[in-house]
C-alpha cells in the first residue's frame, strides 16, 4: 500500500470521530442528551482537543463519582476547554487545575516525535479569563514541583492530559495515594503516545486495580 493511501485510510476514520460520528447512538436518554449540549456548546468556545465520544466518557465518569467524596482535578489544562467541560458537569466540587500555562515541558526518549516543547501554550490569564466564575484552583507550574505545599486534599476524580511519560508518571505517582476509594483516573493519549504507555505499564506492576483503554485513546482505573 502506498503512504498516502495508507494516510487516507487513518485520516478517514479519524475525521469521522472528529464529528462524531461515534456517537450516533448517544442520544437515549436526556442525561446523555445534557452532556452532547454541553460538549457542543464548549466546542463553539474553544478547541478541544479531545474527541468528541472522549468528552462524553470523561463526563459519565464526572457523573459516576458523585457519592465518593474528595476534589477533582486535571493535569494538561492547554486552552481550559476539557476543565470548563469536567467543572460544569460537578459545579459544587473544586477542581484542581495543574499547567505550566507555557506549553509542554520538554519530551524525554520514550516520548513521540509529535510532542514539542512549548506545544499547547496558552496563558494563565487567558485560561482564567475563560473560566471565571468556575470552581477551580489554577496551580501554575511543572509539574510535580507545582505541588509543593498541597496537603490535606483527597481526590473523587483525576483528569490526566499531559501528553508525555515524566509528566504522566509524576501525575500517576502523585495522586493515585491521594485517590479515594472508589474515585477513577481517566487519562488521555494511551495508546497513541509510548510515553504515556509506558508510564501506565510501570506504574500498574505490582498495584491490585486492573486498568483498561477506552474507545478513542484514553484509558482508566477505579481506586480500589
Ligand atoms: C494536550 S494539552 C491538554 C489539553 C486539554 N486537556 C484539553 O482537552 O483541551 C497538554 C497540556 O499538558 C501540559 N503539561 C504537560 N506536562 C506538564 C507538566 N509536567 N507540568 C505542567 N503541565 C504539563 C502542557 O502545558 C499542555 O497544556
Amino acid at each position: 500500500m502506498k503512504i498516502s493511501e495508507w494516510r487516507l485510510l487513518r485520516a478517514v476514520p479519524l475525521l469521522f470521530a472528529r464529528m462524531g460520528m461515534m456517537l450516533s447512538k448517544y442520544w437515549d436518554s436526556p442525561r446523555r442528551r445534557e452532556r452532547v449540549k454541553l460538549l457542543l456548546k464548549i466546542r463553539s468556545q474553544r478547541d478541544m482537543l479531545l474527541l468528541p465520544c472522549e468528552a462524553c466518557q470523561i463526563m459519565s465518569l464526572v457523573d459516576a463519582v458523585k457519592n465518593v467524596p474528595g476534589d477533582m482535578a486535571e493535569l494538561g489544562v492547554a486552552s481550559g476547554a476539557s476543565a470548563k467541560m469536567i467543572s460544569a458537569r460537578a459545579p459544587e466540587r473544586t477542581l484542581h487545575l495543574f499547567d505550566t500555562f507555557e506549553g509542554l515541558p520538554d519530551p524525554s526518549e520514550q516520548d513521540s516525535s509529535r510532542f514539542n516543547n512549548k506545544q499547547y501554550r496558552y496563558t494563565l490569564d487567558e485560561v482564567q479569563e475563560y473560566l471565571k466564575g468556575a470552581n477551580v484552583i489554577f496551580h501554575k507550574g511543572l509539574f510535580p514541583n507545582s505541588t509543593k505545599g498541597i496537603s490535606g486534599i483527597q481526590f473523587a476524580f483525576v483528569h490526566l492530559d499531559a501528553d508525555l511519560y515524566e509528566s504522566t508518571k509524576a501525575g500517576l505517582e502523585w495522586f493515585y495515594p491521594r485517590l479515594n476509594k472508589g474515585g477513577i483516573l481517566i487519562s488521555h493519549d494511551y495508546d497513541t503516545s509510548a510515553g504515556v504507555n509506558q508510564a501506565f505499564e510501570e506504574f500498574f506492576t505490582g498495584k491490585p486495580e486492573p486498568y483498561f483503554d477506552l474507545v478513542g485513546s484514553q484509558c482508566m482505573f477505579v481506586k480500589m
